[in-house]
């Protein structure tokens, strides 16, 4: 080959699961799945999707194609290696199966993805853990077909090749991350999503938001270095066909997140939310997220005594969607420079009538700030309950995430994260 140093990365990849999408689309799960043979099968979900009757619903549709379920319903919101476990234990117990369907959000896809890898092959969840916790081990070979029914607009997991956990022995957030994790259909019915409470649509939506401008401003996969096939991993940096997902899932918020959020039975703006989470994750789970979702850890992980809105009151939490953007105008500062102009892009997508502020660098962190007071996140890591005299707690679970700061072309010092963290405490 001329002209080509091999050195240098010249090489990324892409994947997904094919997409069945639209008002109505999750009563046509049980038709897809037939199509697999599948006679018997676990749905999973998490207790508040189960009292909503979703899942009866699809295992009704199942039971027309003469595929007999068994409804799992102790997914843990923000699920743990605890939880997983005895998900999976439930599962193996109960078993076989020869398919799933997870229906809910994040947690309930994420933990049928590791029941899906744990009943197919053997072993145990430290062992497919990415190191230095666990032993990323590789799934030997395929996985069960799995169908992903999400039922907020958010997470994006119904596309991703991702499974996140919190190891609670170790104070922790990690996950597993392996193409064959990914589902093999995501059915993606925006009609779940009409009756989320308006502080829910807007903490799950600023994920999406995050996913989208973090993939879109990571490091370009042309800089890292040189992979062996053997050593591609699942996230490779922002690459021509990550962005494309991400620009167009930018364009969907600009159109209709606020109005998701205040009147929550529109039925448009619910179908863009959906499709914004989904092209996100196309995006992401293919380039990688940096600095705001890896400060996202500690801020969930420590939380004291904050209880949102419009979420179970049972105990403290700052959902995932609040943690990753709270800090996010002030990251997008810090990486400006590394790539301005798609800093700028980001910003003009989100929000085309924005007014010009003088300082470019400010550009994309105003459009933030601005959604995020029309829709009611809170004002900073301040908002959430923590004080400057916290930074020097929260930083060392920041650092722990290497792998995410790497993703960011300019690298963070612990400094510098403190630095951020600081000037998060309020963000207007
Ligand atoms: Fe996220």
């Amino acid at each position: 080959m001329t002209g080509v140093d091999l050195t240098e990365e010249t090489i990324f990849t892409w994947g997904a699961p094919p997409l069945k999408f639209g008002a109505g689309a999750s009563d046509e799960v049980g038709f897809e799945l037939s199509q697999y043979g599948v006679k018997r099968v676990l749905i999973v979900t998490d207790p508040g999707i189960s009292a909503i009757g979703a899942p009866q619903r699809i295992a009704d549709n199942l039971r027309r194609y003469e595929i007999d379920s068994e409804i799992f319903d102790g997914v843990h919101v923000e699920p743990t290696d605890d939880s997983m476990n005895k998900a999976t234990e439930y599962a193996r117990v109960q078993g076989p199966w020869d398919g799933f369907v997870a229906v809910g959000g994040g947690s309930a896809i994420d933990t049928a993805k590791a029941i899906n890898l744990l009943t197919s092959h053997p072993g145990e969840l430290m062992d497919y853990i990415n190191k230095p916790i666990g032993s990323a081990k590789v799934p030997p070979g395929q996985l069960k077909p799995l169908i992903a029914v999400p039922t907020t607009a958010g997470t994006g997991s119904e596309s991703t090749a991702m499974c996140v956990l919190d190891i609670l022995s170790m104070k922790v957030k990690t996950g597993i991350s392996h193409w064959r994790l990914r589902p093999t259909l995501a059915v993606i019915d925006p009609l779940l999503t009409l009756s989320l409470p308006a502080g829910v649509t807007a903490a799950s939506g600023m994920d999406i938001v995050c996913h989208a401008v973090e993939s879109y401003t990571a490091r370009y996969y042309t800089t890292f270095d040189r992979k062996k096939p053997e050593e591609r991993v699942t996230y490779c940096g922002s690459n021509p066909v990550s962005d494309l997902w991400c620009e167009k899932a930018m364009n969907l918020i600009a159109q209709s997140f606020r109005t998701a959020v205040h009147e929550g039975d529109n039925l448009e703006a619910r179908s863009n939310m959906m499709m914004a989470a989904t092209f996100a994750g196309m995006g992401f789970g293919n380039s990688g997220v940096h600095i705001p979702h890896a400060n996202a850890y500690p801020i969930a992980g420590m939380v004291k005594d904050y209880r949102p809105a419009d979420y179970p009151q049972d105990e403290p939490m700052v959902p995932h969607g609040e943690s990753v953007s709270l800090t996010a105008p002030e990251a997008f500062r810090f990486s400006f420079e590394s790539a301005p102009e798609r800093h700028l892009r980001a910003a003009e997508l989100m929000d085309p009538r924005a007014d010009k502020v003088d300082d470019p660098r400010e550009q994309l962190p105003s459009v933030l700030v601005s959604l995020m007071r029309d829709i009611g996140i809170p004002n900073g890591i301040g908002g959430v309950g923590y004080t400057e005299a916290d930074v020097p707690d929260l930083v060392p679970g920041t650092m722990k995430q290497q792998r995410l700061l790497a993703t960011c072309p300019k690298t963070p010092t612990e400094d510098d994260i403190a630095d951020i963290l600081t000037k998060s405490v309020e963000n207007w």
